[in-house]
């Protein structure tokens, strides 16, 4: 028997089946681990190397890094998405300085205050958007509202890429807002949670997302992508990269055993799991999203990534809940969060949708097919 955090005993045998029919959609990080993240791991876990990312594998990643983002990058590992953000931004900003973000992001919502609280001060400015996008105007005016001694000085912009609404920024739009940012002198950050399923959305290369389009710090996510852990935080200016081990250190996010972070890491990349992995999470998501339509459901945005959000009744939210679905409603402007992952399969999203066809007829809402 195990318990569970809600307090409920399960068998072995319960567990076994729930993961037998996965029903948990509420994010990308109730995958598992992919079988190519795995094998790196358990090859890595031959012999003793030297720790704290002295090793071979911290080597061998980092390069891999710099290869596919074609460009001579700083690359570090963190545990998480928050330290990644959080220490990013801190780097950019002195404790009087403020970061620029969508009022959706991640950051700004459910970062506990890591932001502020690791550039001991530094102020978030969240601004509106549609489609959980900045707009260029939107920044600007932010920035030149007020330039007085009281106003928390912008020193840099954070953009989330794909969105928290599962949506993507065009090079394009990316191109406009650096521009934007050079005129007031501001740093761009780029909470990459979701990076692998921009570049596979928009089938462009990683460096077309990131430095080309005038990115300076990109936090990529490999536990969305199929780790078990670990984020890669990546310095295309490598002048803002000039003391960020010790950040990690003193935030306690300097892995002793660097190479099961590392490792999984490479795997992903020498692979190009990395990349296969999105295309497949954005291929379910496009396929609920579509199954939603025909069953005329509206998704609330654009379906881009591996995220879909839909509007769902009460009632119907509570059928697929009692049918042991999971999806998340508190993210975004509400609504029920599906997020597709590298191990979402097929049936899974048609199963899904044949619950959500039941449960709107439930509650006497007519779907089209
Ligand atoms: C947009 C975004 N940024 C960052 C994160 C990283 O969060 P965590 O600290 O839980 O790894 C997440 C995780 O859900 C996310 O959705």
């Amino acid at each position: 028997m195990t318990k569970d955090p809600t307090g409920s005993r399960q068998t072995r045998h319960e567990l076994s089946d729930q993961a037998a029919s996965p029903r948990f959609l509420a994010s990308d990080n109730t995958s598992g681990i992919c079988p190519q993240a795995l094998e790196y791991l358990l090859a890595a876990n031959r012999g003793d190397v030297p720790a704290y990312g002295n090793d071979d594998w911290t080597a061998r990643a980092s390069n891999r890094f710099r290869e596919l983002f074609e460009t001579d990058c700083e690359v570090f590992f963190v545990f998480n998405g928050t330290a990644a953000n959080s220490l990013a931004l801190a780097t950019l900003c002195q404790p009087y300085q403020s970061v620029i973000c969508h009022q959706l992001a991640h950051i700004e919502t459910d970062e506990c205050g890591g932001p502020e609280f690791f550039s001991n001060g530094a102020k978030l400015l969240s601004v509106p958007g549609d489609d959980g996008k900045v707009a260029p105007l939107d920044v600007e005016r932010m920035v030149v509202r007020r330039r007085d001694i009281h106003y928390p000085q912008p020193r840099a912009l954070s953009i989330t890429q794909s969105t928290e609404v599962g949506t993507l920024y065009r090079p394009d739009e990316l191109a406009a807002l650096r521009e934007m940012a050079d005129r007031h002198g501001l740093k761009v950050h780029m909470d990459g949670a979701r990076f692998a399923n921009a570049c596979a959305a928009l089938d462009l290369p990683p460096r077309a997302l990131s430095w080309e389009a005038g990115v300076d710090v990109l936090c990529f996510s490999g536990t969305k992508n199929g780790t078990a852990v670990g984020e890669a935080v990546i310095f295309f200016d490598r002048e803002l990269a000039r003391g960020f081990e010790y950040r990690c250190k003193q935030a306690g996010q300097l892995a002793s055993k660097m190479r099961f972070i590392a490792a999984p890491w490479l795997g992903l990349i020498e692979t190009g799991a990395w990349c296969t992995n999105a295309v497949h999470a954005n291929a379910m998501a496009r396929h609920l999203g579509t199954g939603l339509e025909q069953l005329g459901l509206t998704p609330m945005f654009p379906v881009q990534a591996n995220a879909v959000f839909v509007d769902l009744p009460a009632k119907a939210q509570r059928y697929l809940k009692d049918k042991g679905w999971t999806f998340y409603t508190f993210i975004g402007d509400g609504g029920a969060r599906f997020v597709c992952a590298w191990d979402t399969s097929k049936e899974a999203v048609d199963a899904l949708l044949e619950d959500v066809r039941a449960g709107l007829a439930g509650v006497g809402m007519q779907s089209a097919g």
